[in-house]
């Protein structure tokens, strides 16, 4: 009988025991003794010791074979307590794909090292389940936005004007003009309100970041919302909602990958709405009363938000910000127009994963506040349209992927939950 062809989780899970099984993948270790070779063999979904006797048709391959070649080979499956998983393959016919040199990634395990080699550290078993894990919490993601009605739609990446101030901003040649990379696609999401009224996208922002911290990329994935007819306070809801819900589902169905990879499940399923909210005069008193030299007017820097964050243990806001250190689009507070409307949720260790807030829905007030900010009233004329012609109360928010796996895996940086990172130093592979 042919073998079948299968998959090496199929094996564990399917208790294929007795039975013929062919199997693709790439050799993960090898070792010799006496008259036997142990390879480990790994496919997508999990690994598989498979034994190739000195006596066997297979010994010969099995001899040449090097670490990370690619391989497909059958034989029986046995069950063996000493075998990793409880199962092995004893070989009986190996055919090698594609012959490996010497795999460099053998002794050095420096994290510039691994990261210069990038494209091939992904094969490691830790970059394996993070980017499962992330291909998991992309997809709580959607569903949580399309159970609640919410139309995604696709932003532009080249942008002719600034959502977030003009240090971080990319420039670039476009034919005989220069533009931009985007940085955030709410201006654009705002546009989209008038007729869809719930939107929100999935897309990469841009930031020339200079600053080297654990938090920062070049590139990184967004997930921005906004809504027609809604306050700050029902943005920091909907926020809360899909934080939990995001947290609850990795829990409950990425169970495997967050145990091997020694991360705190617990954490999240703790996770509890409402998150608790304090203003941001309340989170510099409380600043001052740690020791802080900060003075209200300052923006919380990396060390405020992760010293604010232990006394939470687990993710809050901050909202009601000073006008000058937030942007320009942020809605004032009518009754003191000196703080405004827009809201930040953090999370320990990371700080800050979330701003979010209402935006300024009066064209006067926004001109205003263009020219506050020294920003060209003719380049935003597009965006004091959207006041000009129906206007209405609106709120959204943005919410880093990275930074958000970064907390949920434990990962010590945002570097390791994407996988071609882009920093000031990282464009290469
Ligand atoms: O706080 P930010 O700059 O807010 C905005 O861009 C708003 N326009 C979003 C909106 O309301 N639609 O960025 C939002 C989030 C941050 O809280 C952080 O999680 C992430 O994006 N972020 C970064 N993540 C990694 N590297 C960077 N350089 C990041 N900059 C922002
Ligand atoms: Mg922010």
């Amino acid at each position: 009988m042919p073998a079948s062809l299968v998959q090496i989780q199929q094996i564990f899970d399917k208790k294929l025991e007795g039975k013929k099984v062919k199997i693709r993948g790439w050799v993960y270790r090898k070792r010799e003794i006496k008259y036997t070779i142990f390879l480990l063999i790994r496919d997508s979904t999990g690994v598989i010791q498979c034994t190739v006797k000195k006596d066997s048709s297979a010994w010969e391959m099995a001899d040449k074979v090097t670490i990370e070649s690619s391989v497909i080979l059958s034989g029986m499956v046995k069950s063996d307590k000493r075998a990793p998983g409880g199962y092995e393959i004893a070989v009986d016919q190996l055919t090698i794909v594609g012959l490996a040199e010497t795999f460099p990634i053998t002794k050095d395990y420096s994290e510039d090292f691994l990261r210069d080699v990038r494209h091939l550290w992904l094969r490691s078993r830790r970059m394996t389940l993070i980017m499962r894990v992330r291909s998991e919490v992309l997809k709580f993601i959607h569903d949580f936005f399309r159970r609640r009605g919410y139309v995604e739609v696709s932003p532009p990446m080249f942008i002719s004007s600034a959502c977030e101030g003009g240090a971080t901003l990319f420039g670039l040649k476009y034919f005989d003009k220069e533009l931009y990379l985007t940085q955030s696609a709410q201006l654009h999401l705002e546009a989209l309100i008038y007729s869809l009224e719930k939107v929100y996208c999935v897309a990469p922002s841009f930031r020339a970041e200079k600053s080297r911290t654990i938090r920062h990329l070049a590139e990184f994935w967004h997930v921005e919302a906004e809504a027609a007819f809604t306050t700050m306070e029902d943005m920091m809801k909907l926020e809360e909602d899909l934080v939990a819900y995001i947290c609850h589902q990795t829990a409950k169905k990425c169970k495997k990958e967050l145990e091997i990879l020694n991360t705190n499940i617990e954490k999240l399923l703790k996770v509890k709405t409402p998150f608790p909210r304090i203003t941001y005069n309340e989170a510099i008193e409380r600043l001052q009363n740690k020791g802080f030299k900060i003075e209200w007017g300052e923006d919380l820097g990396y060390d405020e938000e992760k010293a604010l964050a232990e006394d939470f243990g687990h993710p809050f806001f901050i909202y009601a910000y000073p006008r000058k250190i937030k942007a320009f689009y942020c809605k004032t507070y009518r009754d003191n127009p000196e703080l405004v409307m827009s809201e930040d949720m953090l999370v320990p260790r990371i700080g800050e994963i979330i701003t979010g807030g209402a935006r300024e829905d009066n064209k006067e007030e926004l001109i205003k506040r263009l020219k506050e900010f020294g920003l060209r009233q003719e380049d935003y004329e597009w965006y004091i349209d959207l006041r000009r012609y129906g206007t209405v109360p609106h709120a959204g928010f943005g919410l880093g992927v990275e930074r958000l796996l970064a907390w949920i895996l434990d990962l010590e940086n945002v570097i390791d939950a994407v996988p071609f990172p882009r920093t000031i130093r990282r464009y290469y592979p």
